[in-house]
């Protein structure tokens, strides 16, 4: 495995690759690399030839008061973590290397599907993961690129950008990864304190409950946020931002629950948000 900082060393491994007819696979994380990301390489590599993937805490998807400066970071422990599932490449570009001084070009899609659930609390964020993406698209020039369910509407955005600039890569969307009580695997987890730990357990919880519901015959998408809203309230350091049902695809609000849904939630204990989502079929 080589570990690549540059943007010109990476483009050669790519020609290379490229001129042999292998496949690329690509990752794209902001590393402290857990088992969901795990999964999402070991996809890749049973997928592709060569798998590519990033390490770039990208800025201009964080907010101002957001964590970009205590974001962890493990080097170490991403390098070994990634050799072990068979990565070709880390590629792992300085901010200078991708935002060089007088960066001026952004990606962005418009309208809802950006505005609302995440996108409504952290303005900017879509933007800034939409252009780091599409950079990093056009240097690993991948056939395929994994993504985490976690972030739902991070996934619905790039499938939807890959389609609509006719982006070469298929854009593959891997189920969340949660610890065996449940809880969703987020670099952020980290953050929490012992008692936030227990009391985001409501998270996952309350989607499972949700779910039961829906398999249970309950159609009524009110009926059911209801049931998510009363759970979180009861959780006396759990701060509720949003629970939201909505089309899986398009993440239009749902009233009446049919065909693919998902149900998403953000929370926030003590100073970290967490998000979590369940998607539905009925
Ligand atoms: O999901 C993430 O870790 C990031 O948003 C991504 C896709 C690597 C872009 O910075």
């Amino acid at each position: 495995m080589r570990v690549i900082d540059n943007i010109s060393g990476l483009k050669a491994i790519i020609r290379a690759q490229k001129a042999a007819g292998r496949t690329i696979g690509f990752v794209p994380t902001m590393g402290y690399l857990h088992e969901g990301h795990l999964s999402l390489a070991r996809a890749s590599v049973a997928e592709n030839d060569f798998t590519v993937i990033s390490i770039f805490v990208n800025p201009i998807q964080f907010g101002v008061n957001e964590d970009l400066d205590k974001y962890p970071r493990d080097f170490a422990g991403d390098t070994a973590k990634a050799e072990s599932c068979g990565v070709d490449v880390i590629f792992m570009p300085s901010v200078q290397e991708m935002y060089p001084a007088g960066y001026s070009t952004y990606v962005e899609l418009s309208g809802e599907i950006t505005g609302k659930l995440c996108g409504k609390s952290r303005p900017g964020h879509f933007r800034g993961v939409v252009t780091v993406v599409t950079k990093l698209f056009n240097l690993v020039e991948p056939d395929k690129a994994y993504f985490g369910q976690k972030d739902a509407q991070q996934a619905v955005i790039i499938t939807r950008m890959a389609r609509e600039l006719n982006m070469n890569p298929e854009v593959v969307t891997c189920p969340i990864i949660r610890e065996p009580d449940g809880l969703a695997m987020s670099s952020r987890n980290v953050y929490l304190n012992t008692e936030e730990r227990k009391a985001a357990l409501v998270l996952s919880s309350s989607l499972f409950q949700a779910e039961a519901g829906i398999r249970a015959g309950e159609r009524n998408a009110e009926r059911i946020l209801a049931g998510i809203v009363k759970n979180i309230k009861e959780e006396s350091i759990a701060q509720l931002e949003y629970a939201s049902l909505v089309n899986a695809e398009t993440l239009e609000d749902v009233k009446l629950i049919k065909g693919k849904v998902l149900i998403a939630l953000a929370v926030k204990f003590g100073r970290t948000r967490l998000i979590d989502n369940i998607a539905v079929e009925v």
